[in-house]
């Protein structure tokens, strides 16, 4: 799905958290939000997936106006830094959670979801794990699970904000790659939140560096490297 950000601004009360920003996210593309902590990723995220509600501008859907869609028509697959599983379900359970949830018309029946987490338990390369508590789980397996949570109820775009930003260096590159693993494969249009640089260089298609509510430049990791637009990115990207 092709994403346009035309115009979003966000105020909240005396505080502006995005100024009026814009960016054209192709459908299938890997974009990273790469900026310093309050610089509005998490804001702008928000917006896309409608949990936050704009002060002007309109976001699109394949040319779409979704202004006015909810949450559920948006049908954003959500990952956050915490793993937001439940502690007393199974992990089959947390991944089929949106879709036993769903009203009884538009349910799938019980054999259809238990073939749809078997599927996703595969993506993940956790095949064996359905019976577990998410108790019983390392960081990394937590948030391999909470992914395939989120692609149950078949999104049309992946919104993850610092999916990785709770675990180690190790898990977190082996997870990176997962991700661009299950990104290609699903063929989904995915955004994700980070502050890492390094993160944003390695596995994004498109880098999108925001400084204080605004977008300071846009481009490829290469071109970023070769090219950075402002004395901010310059000093953001340099190690
Ligand atoms: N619900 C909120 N109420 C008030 N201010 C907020 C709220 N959410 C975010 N902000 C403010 O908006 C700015 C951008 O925040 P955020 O989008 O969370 O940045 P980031 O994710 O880049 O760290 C910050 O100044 C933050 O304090
Ligand atoms: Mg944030």
């Amino acid at each position: 799905m092709q994403i346009e950000i035309d115009e979003i601004a966000k105020d909240f009360g005396a505080t502006t958290a995005l100024h009026p920003v814009s960016l054209s996210i192709p459908s299938g593309a890997l974009v990273a939000l790469l900026g310093p902590s309050g610089s509005g990723k998490t804001t702008l995220l928000r917006i896309l997936g409608g949990l936050e509600i704009p002060s002007s501008g309109r976001v699109l859907f394949d040319g779409e106006d979704a202004t006015g869609m909810t949450v559920q028509e948006r049908r954003a697959g959500f990952v956050f830094q915490s793993y937001a599983l439940f502690r007393h379900m199974t992990v089959a359970q947390n991944i089929g959670y949106g879709l036993a949830a769903r009203p009884r018309a538009r349910r799938p029946s019980k054999a259809e979801i238990a073939r749809r987490v078997g599927h996703l338990l595969a993506l993940i390369q956790l095949p064996d794990i359905g019976a577990r508590y998410p108790g019983q789980l390392s960081g990394g397996q937590r948030q391999r699970v909470a992914l395939a949570r989120a692609l149950a109820i078949e999104p049309r775009m992946l919104l993850l904000d610092e999916p990785f930003g709770a675990l180690d260096a190790k898990v977190r590159r082996e997870l990176r790659q997962g991700l661009r693993d299950i990104h290609d494969e699903t063929g989904l249009t995915s955004v994700f939140v980070t502050h890492d640089q390094e993160e944003a260089m390695a596995l994004a298609d498109l880098v999108v560096v925001m400084s204080m509510g605004r977008i300071e430049q846009i481009g490829r990791p290469q071109d970023l490297r070769a090219r950075p637009a402002s004395a901010f990115v310059r000093a953001f990207l340099t190690v």
